[in-house]
């Protein structure tokens, strides 16, 4: 199986649109579906990565990072939050998900961003180079509760970025809605 990652193009929607269902289910999924579309019409996210995982030329993966900030800071540095991935259930752990947070940490990393937060399985993305963000300063736009306190993750791409800066996380418009927030 060829897979590769490039950016979405508009013209890839229905077939994001398909992966997402297919990952969470309908139900879920539609919610998950209606935040990618409102999320890449949202002034407010950008910068935005949206990229898609292809094999053998069928998109089966797609994950999107968009802009954050620290609230109460003098914001000298840029920082992004991945939210949401997906990988349609039939091509599911063979690395795809991984290919997909690689291939957007690079590009975020080439773009000079500083920090990268992911709200999502504490047994998934530390493979990854995640580090609970909690403990390290970084409040998250609604509390997490205790018992999930492992979910908000926090990942440096520049040297000596945890440690310098800290403070409650703001996320694009859309994303600061309580409803993303609760499990
Ligand atoms: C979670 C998801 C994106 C992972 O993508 P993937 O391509 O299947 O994952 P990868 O192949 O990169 O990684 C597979 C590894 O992650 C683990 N993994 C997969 N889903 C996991 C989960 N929900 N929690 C913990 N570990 C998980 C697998 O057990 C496997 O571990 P191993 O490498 O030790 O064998 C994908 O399974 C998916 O779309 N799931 C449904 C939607 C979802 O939950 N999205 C993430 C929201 S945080």
């Amino acid at each position: 199986m060829r897979v590769q990652i490039r950016a979405a193009f508009d013209t890839d929607m229905p077939a994001i649109l398909d992966v997402v269902l297919s990952a969470f289910g309908n139900e879920q999924g539609q919610e998950i579906a209606d935040l990618i579309i409102d999320l890449l019409k949202d002034r407010s996210a950008q910068p935005v990565i949206s990229l898609v995982a292809t094999a053998n030329d069928r998109v089966v993966g797609h994950v999107l990072f968009t802009r954050t900030r620290l609230k109460q800071s003098l914001q000298i540095f840029s920082s992004a939050i991945l939210a949401p991935l997906s990988v349609h259930a039939n091509y599911q752990n063979q690395g795809i998900g991984g290919q997909l947070i690689r291939g957007g940490l690079n590009q975020l990393k080439a773009m000079g961003v500083g920090l990268v937060f992911v709200l999502g399985h504490p047994g998934y993305y530390p493979k990854y180079g995640f580090v609970p963000a909690g403990t390290r300063g970084f409040e998250a736009p609604y509390p997490i509760p205790p018992e999930h306190a492992d979910a908000w993750m926090v990942q440096e791409l520049q040297p000596g970025m945890i440690g310098s800066v800290l403070g409650q996380v703001e996320c694009a418009d859309t994303l600061n809605d309580p409803k993303h927030w609760r499990e």
